[in-house]
């Protein structure tokens, strides 16, 4: 019998003009390249223009990942936008995004999972596609994170930048063997137990104002290998998959010495790991779909590949999302 499957039909990403390296950054704080470098990975991260927000990154993302999927912004009817930094406290960037593609039709909102966020817009996608309620969805992760970093905070302004991806998926007739393209399991979890490890000191609700990030980088690192394997397990085991059938591992780009952890205890062949986190540090909900259109533009994954995602972030949330692409 066959089932509505959320298949990806094209992904793109866009990144600012502006590079801030390890270096420029040693000129603000007392920080070196090396250092950077030796615990992070990250070896620069892009800045967005004073007049570029996060629904100008997400729109150009979205427009290069429609392009590539050869869909007309016409048939979307369904905008999840995973961001932590919108444009405004309401309405939703979604919206904008939604406005500015010309759509008057479905639904468009956001989803603040903060670097976890693009794997719950995901998953969230995959529900209503599955359901029959959407048909085609554009799922975006776009950040400014430049905007909420205290860049006098050595142990967090050097680790985030500014970026977007996006992804077009679209709900279609499909078997139900892990063979058939499409997203095959997504696990979504969190914990509010450690919402004070990594937050942002301010809001509407409390402070009137955006704030600051704040984070225990020891804490949130602690955690996040077992957290993030925890949850991958998880997924395989509802996929009946085995870690050695994976194609491609794209994660959340935090930090790569998580990454290289994570890979370490479920299994996996470093080789099979897409990191991009040098190039352009944590963008918390952009960096995976970042990192896919990366991948998928330089040729790495390809039609029929099995690829995982996951992420873990402030709350803690955390999740992975396994498709055949
Ligand atoms: O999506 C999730 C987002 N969050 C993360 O991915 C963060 C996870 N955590 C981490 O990646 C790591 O904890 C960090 C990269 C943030 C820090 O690495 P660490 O190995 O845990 O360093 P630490 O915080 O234990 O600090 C070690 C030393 C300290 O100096 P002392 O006390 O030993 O003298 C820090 O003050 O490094 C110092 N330090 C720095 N030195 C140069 C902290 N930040 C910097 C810096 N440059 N930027």
């Amino acid at each position: 019998m066959s089932k509505l499957r959320s298949v990806i039909k094209g992904c793109g990403s866009y990144l600012p003009e502006k590079v801030l390296t390890n270096h420029d950054l040693s000129k603000i704080v007392d920080t070196s390249d090396e250092w950077i470098s030796e615990r992070t990975g990250i070896h620069q991260r892009h800045i967005a223009a004073d007049d570029e927000y996060t629904s100008d990154l997400g729109l150009v993302a979205a427009r290069r990942a429609l392009e590539d999927a050869d869909i007309p912004a016409s048939d979307v009817d369904l905008i999840i936008l995973a961001t932590s930094t919108p444009d405004q406290t309401f309405p939703a960037t979604a919206t904008t995004i939604q406005a500015e593609l010309g759509i008057h039709e479905g639904a468009a909102f956001d989803v603040q999972a903060v670097c976890s966020g693009f794997v719950y817009a995901l998953a969230t996608a995959d529900s209503f596609l599955k359901s029959g309620q959407h048909k085609c969805a554009l799922v975006i992760g776009s950040e400014t994170f430049s905007r909420i970093l205290d860049w006098t905070d050595r142990g967090t302004c050097v680790l985030f930048g500014d970026g977007a991806g996006a992804v077009v998926v679209c709900a279609e007739e499909a078997g139900e063997t892990p063979d058939n393209e499409g997203i095959i399991a997504s696990r979504l979890r969190s914990d509010g137990r450690y919402r004070d490890k990594l937050y942002v000191d301010g809001g509407p609700s409390t402070t009137q104002s955006a704030g600051y990030l704040r984070m225990n980088g020891r804490e949130v690192f602690r955690h996040a290998v077992s957290k993030i394997s925890g949850v991958i397990e998880e997924t395989l085991e509802i996929a009946g998959l085995d870690v050695e059938e994976i194609d491609w591992f794209v994660p959340h780009q935090a930090n790569k010495r998580i990454l290289d952890g994570t890979a370490r205890k479920i299994g996996l062949l470093p080789e099979k790991i897409v990191i991009t986190v040098d190039k352009h540090g944590n963008t918390s909900a952009a960096s995976i779909p970042l990192a896919l259109d990366i991948a998928v533009k330089d040729g790495r994954i390809k039609k029929g590949d099995l690829v995982l995602m996951e992420a873990m972030g402030g709350g803690f949330t955390w999740g992975a999302v396994l498709v055949r692409w």
